[in-house]
């Protein structure tokens, strides 16, 4: 299997549960190397420096381990990039290079690791991509409109490939936490972050989640359950929602 975005937080803790549960091959890969090498060799994984932006890079990758091990069970598309709007009171604020960034990691990565890995997994008969997305692509993160679009965007691409893929046996599930405790999450500030209301989890509690989510084939793993009660209100009356939702926005982060 391949996990991108394993050098650190919620990658690093899925490189080592899945290792508890007996993988054969864990790829870590992340464009830290260093990182992605010190988690490969304390789980007796391999390690790969790959920017998952680069299309190139990531086919390379896939080709790599395929042909050194026959193939790719589970492909974990997991790096993603956070920050906020440098502008609070203003949603289209932040800089063209910015939305790129966010765009390149937080949706064309996971199109790069399906186009890559599919094939394959098409050829045996079945595989499974998980990507980890945010519950900011089902709910919005407020103060954060280029986290909240391209997480967005990530949902309606993992909605094409369970659509398109689950008659081909390739199972597709996406991982939509709230707060976790990694470093992209102790980036800003911690308090002003109303995603983390309903608790921070630590990556470990993410990842069990994930082992539970995945056996369950489940496309939808919510480490914090309460997030299908939000998408229901939100589905129920979504002008209501909006206004709740501007309402937190206030308490939190003033006018
Ligand atoms: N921490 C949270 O509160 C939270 C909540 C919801 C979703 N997420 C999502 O979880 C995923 C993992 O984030 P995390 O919290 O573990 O963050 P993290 O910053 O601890 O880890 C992210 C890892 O991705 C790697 N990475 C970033 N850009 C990359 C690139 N272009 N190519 C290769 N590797 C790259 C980083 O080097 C790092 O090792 C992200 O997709 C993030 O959006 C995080």
């Amino acid at each position: 299997m391949v996990v991108t975005g394993g050098a650190d937080g919620i990658g690093a803790a899925l490189c080592r549960r899945f290792a508890r549960e007996g993988a054969r091959v864990i790829v870590v890969a992340d464009r830290n190397g260093e990182g992605a090498r010190a988690v490969a060799g304390e789980i007796g994984g391999e390690a790969a420096t790959v920017d998952v932006s680069d299309g190139a890079a990531v086919a390379a990758l896939v080709a790599d381990v395929e042909a050194r091990h026959g193939g790719i069970d589970l492909f974990c598309s997991n790096a993603g990039v956070g920050g906020g709007d440098p502008d609070r009171r203003n949603a289209a604020s932040s800089p063209d290079d910015a939305w790129a960034r966010a765009w390149g990691v937080n949706v064309m990565a996971h199109v790069y690791a399906a186009r890559a890995a599919i094939p394959g997994m098409q050829a045996r008969g079945g595989g499974y991509l998980l990507n980890t997305i945010s519950a900011a692509g089902l709910l919005s993160q407020i103060g954060g409109a280029v986290y909240s679009t391209t997480k967005h965007a990530a949902v309606g691409f993992a909605e094409s490939l369970a659509i398109t893929h689950g008659d081909q046996g390739i199972k597709v599930s996406i991982l939509c936490p709230q707060g976790v405790d990694t470093a992209m999450l102790r980036q800003g500030d911690a308090k002003s972050q109303p995603q983390n209301l309903d608790g921070v989890l630590s990556p470990d509690e993410v990842a069990e989640s994930v082992v539970q989510g995945l056996a369950a084939e489940n496309f939808l793993i919510l480490p914090h359950p309460v997030v299908l009660t939000y998408m229901q209100r939100k589905a129920a009356d979504y002008d209501r929602w909006l206004g709740g939702m501007r309402r937190l926005r206030g308490k939190m982060l003033g006018a």
